[in-house]
């Protein structure tokens, strides 16, 4: 008897693609990037190998985060956590773009280069031109000595284990983690954030790597959705503030691997223009997850249903007045607002994950892309 050995196969752990085993891992991953940076005890978060100490974190004015891709996507919420709480203004750039629009330096810039592979050429030359400029760099990697890593003054590393699909997932998550202990850390420094907040900010983080279970638990419902979204020409994302980020991610997984058009907007936009390709049966993915804009969500969701478009709510359990505007809901864990991201990700990744599939696509070598781009 001849044992046929694949070692892909056997890497792939009984998933079908790495892709998939990549999603399903991302509990374990949430919790290593969140591992020995909880002290539990004075309940505050630390890095114990960061140079950037909270002495020097208080004296930071100004933030630049530089990232292509999905990355660039984990780059839009660290904006919002950072600003939120530890009120310290920050741009994302998108890192080809960084470099050559000239921008202005002041004293007491912060820059950070946020890249799952650490090689991206764009990024390490946007983080080098930040440097240039006396800017200080913080990397936010996956992979410990990788270029990024080794240019970079200080290193947060993701610690999700490698990414072998293109399709960027549990790097992304991780990612997200990484920005929200970021902005306690920050937030610490700064004195932003009274004791009774950040402990509870810290247990619901805590929290999330088995919520990010519990949606993973119910894939099976996603996959009914993929399904009928796979002959599409084109499909439309929308969402307000951190959910607006989000679906530009969601919107960037569905086109790498699937291969069908879609566009993320912020749905206060839509009727500035976009509404005007909203017709009968085309198909809407709404993400519904900030509380504060759940009422101006509904309304935006009623105009494209009013236009003849289908829509998926993403939404939090116990939004029902959501259930009522849309055709079909997903629903995801409580968690604080700035939380949410890490959550309603995971129906995207599913949904660009299944719809790709159900297309027979090579899902973990999607045409024309690369895992890792050294070139400029
Ligand atoms: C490539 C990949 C993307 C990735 C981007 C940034 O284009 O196909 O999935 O998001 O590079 O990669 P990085 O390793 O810097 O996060």
């Amino acid at each position: 008897v001849r044992i046929e050995w694949d070692k892909e196969q056997a890497e792939k752990d009984g998933f079908a693609h790495y892709m998939q085993k990549e999603i399903y891992e991302q509990p374990r991953a949430l919790r290593n990037t969140m591992t020995g940076r909880i002290d539990t005890t004075e309940q505050k978060v630390i890095f114990p190998t960061l140079q950037l100490s909270e002495a020097s974190a208080k004296r930071v004015e100004k933030i630049y985060i530089v990232a292509c891709g999905t990355a660039y996507h984990a780059g839009l919420i660290g904006k919002h956590v950072i600003e939120r709480l530890a009120q310290i203004p920050v741009e994302v750039d998108v890192a080809s773009e960084f470099r050559y629009r000239r921008p202005l330096f002041q004293p007491n810039t912060l820059t950070i280069a946020v890249s799952q592979s650490g090689e991206t050429a764009d990024t390490l030359a946007a983080m080098r031109e930040a440097k240039r400029n006396g800017s200080a760099v913080l990397a936010i990697t996956n992979v410990v000595g990788s270029s990024i890593a080794r240019d970079a003054d200080d290193v947060i590393t993701t610690n999700a284990g490698p990414e072998i699909a293109v399709a960027s997932t549990k790097a992304y998550t991780s990612q997200l983690i990484a920005f929200y202990l970021l902005g306690i850390y920050l937030a610490q420094a700064k004195g932003t954030l009274d004791a009774d907040t950040r402990a509870s900010l810290l247990q619901q983080l805590t929290a999330l790597p088995d919520q990010v279970d519990h949606i993973l638990q119910h894939a099976d419902e996603i996959r009914h959705f993929a399904e009928s979204i796979k002959d599409e020409q084109h499909l439309f994302f929308i969402g307000r503030g951190l959910d607006h980020a989000v679906s530009m991610e969601g919107s960037l997984k569905l086109k790498e691997i699937s291969y069908i058009h879609s566009e993320a907007y912020a749905a206060g936009e839509l009727k500035h223009g976009t509404l005007a390709l909203i017709e009968e049966g085309t198909r809407v993915i709404a993400l519904a997850t900030q509380d504060e804009l759940h009422e101006k969500m509904i309304s935006n969701i009623t105009e494209v249903k009013a236009r003849g478009a289908k829509v998926l709510g993403i939404t939090l359990d116990g939004h029902v007045e959501l259930h009522r505007s849309v055709d079909d809901v997903c629903l995801i864990p409580q968690t604080d607002a700035l939380f949410t991201s890490v959550l309603g990700v995971i129906p995207l990744q599913l949904i660009s994950y299944y719809t790709s599939v159900a297309l027979g696509n090579d899902v973990d070598r999607p045409r024309n892309l690369a895992k890792s781009v050294t070139v400029e």
